[in-house]
């Protein structure tokens, strides 16, 4: 940079002084053809007066005829750049000379600038004229100076943004870095703390809600774990009660026997139901969200269910009422919706009185589809209405051994109403009887087609 502006400033003074030498050179041509040294004097010391440079006057040998300072009157001058002019075809030349300063120690930057003194298209002579360029060399090397400053000054500035750069995006990328590693290693409870409301920030928000979720999941599994191993341990323990009271006791009656056997093949059936919904469950984490959806009529679904668990009601000379439309024809899952109905439906039977009614009606909303289950059996009181279903939940645990159940059902349900962006609604009154309704969307969410990979046929 500072050698472009110097270049700069010094053909800019070129320039000028050239035409000035050349102007002078004309004016003394006329003196020099006569060799008329006053005139010839009265013009160089005017100009180098004006120029604040010395001038030259030279003839065609290089002696000097004229000298603005009066000192070298009669020298012969060897300068490239006179020689440039007499020998050679230019009619302007300059050099750059290292002059020694009148105290002898230091020195300075001179131009020698020459043009050629024409008659009659031959050149008689020279005017040669120096002038100092000092101040433009030092107003360079100022400059220099400056931008040198400024060049460092730009580095520390530009150091420390980088520095602060580094603190603003590095430290959180470092923060998120450790806790997934944390994570990975089994460390759920580890949380970024990023402030701020930029992207990264937002990201480690995410990662906290992920971890929550991986957390919470977490906590889930172990606990279903639990609980499902307390349930599988229960019929157990009672089977081998009723095993050891057989074996240890001598001379038991054979109706004793077929009692105690019913007893364990009850809770063998237990245990099969058990473990049949813990398979539907460990089966529906497995396929997670993935619902095989297809375009099902939801009447003749229903009423395959029902079907399916007349013979259940008949025993107990229980009616199932039947109210639907012609047809309701919807997307969905049908296995799994079929599961949720027998659950619901399987329930109402189940806790209705003897000789009792349930009521199954089918109704398309809008755009819902809904299926209410009502009886008119034990129902329950409104306290147990937000508990329902959960996992393992009964509300008489000693009632629900008597009917097998195993307190999945409901959380089945609801599992699969929420699969397909559903809900299961509830009322019930303890002694008067229960209410469900499985409400399903009519048309499930048209699912995303994967990006097409590059080369794929169009
Ligand atoms: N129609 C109903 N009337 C009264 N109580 C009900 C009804 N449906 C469910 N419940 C209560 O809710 C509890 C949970 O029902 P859920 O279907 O989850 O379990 P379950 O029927 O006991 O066992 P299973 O897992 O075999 O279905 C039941 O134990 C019962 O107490
Ligand atoms: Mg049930």
């Amino acid at each position: 940079m500072s050698s472009l502006v110097e270049n700069y400033l010094i053909t800019q003074r070129i320039d000028d002084t050239k035409k000035d030498v050349r102007s002078i050179s004309v004016q003394v041509a006329p003196y020099l053809v006569q060799s008329d040294a006053t005139e010839m004097y009265n013009i160089v010391s005017q100009s180098s007066q004006d120029l604040g440079g010395r001038m030259l006057v030279l003839n065609d040998s290089g002696i000097v005829q004229t000298d603005s300072f009066s000192a070298m009157n009669g020298m012969h001058r060897t300068e490239n750049e006179v020689y440039d002019i007499l020998y050679g075809k230019n009619s302007t030349s300059y050099g750059f000379h290292k002059i020694p300063d009148n105290s002898g120690d230091g020195y300075f930057w001179a131009i020698y600038c020459t043009a050629s003194v024409i008659n009659n298209g031959k050149t008689i002579g020279v005017v040669l004229y120096s002038s100092s360029i000092q101040n433009v060399v030092q107003e360079t090397e100022n400059l220099r100076l400056q931008m040198l400053w400024i060049y460092l000054i730009a580095c520390v500035i530009i150091f420390l943004c980088s520095m602060f750069m580094t603190n603003i995006v590095t430290k959180p990328v470092q923060q998120l870095t450790n806790a997934a590693i944390k994570i990975s290693n089994g460390d759920l409870g580890s949380r970024t703390h990023i402030k701020g409301r930029n992207e990264l920030a937002e990201l480690g928000r995410t990662f906290n809600m992920m971890s929550d979720r991986l957390q919470n999941m977490d906590k889930q599994r172990s606990e279903f774990v639990s609980d499902a191993s307390h349930e599988l341990k229960t019929p157990l323990a009672s089977m081998k009660i009723l095993v050891e009271s057989l074996l240890y006791q001598d001379h038991v009656d054979e109706g004793v026997y077929k009692e105690f056997l019913a007893d364990i093949n009850g809770e063998i059936d237990r245990l099969t139901g058990l473990i049949t919904d813990l398979l539907l469950l460990s089966k529906m984490d497995e396929e997670s969200m993935g619902l095989n959806v297809e375009r099902i009529d939801l009447v003749s679904l229903v009423k395959k269910s029902v079907n399916a668990l007349l013979p259940i009601a008949s025993m107990r000379k229980i009616t199932v009422d039947l109210e639907t439309p012609d047809d309701l024809v919807m997307e969905c899952d049908a296995l799994k919706v079929r599961q949720a109905l027998n659950n619901l439906i399987e329930n109402a039977i189940k806790y209705s009185y003897d000789n009792g009614y349930v009521d199954v009606r089918v109704k398309r909303i809008g755009q819902e589809a809904q299926v209410t289950i009502a009886d008119k059996g034990v129902g329950m009181d409104t306290e147990h209405l937000v508990h329902i279903f959960e996992r393992f939940y009964r509300v008489d645990k000693a009632r629900a051994r008597d009917t097998g159940g195993t307190g999945l059902g409901l959380y089945i349900v609801r599992r699969i109403a929420l699969l397909h962006g559903g809900r299961v609604e509830v009322s019930s009154k303890d002694g008067i009887g229960s209410t469900f309704t499985l409400v399903l969307p009519v048309n499930q969410p048209k699912p995303m087609l994967p990006d097409r990979k590059m080369g794929d046929k169009q």
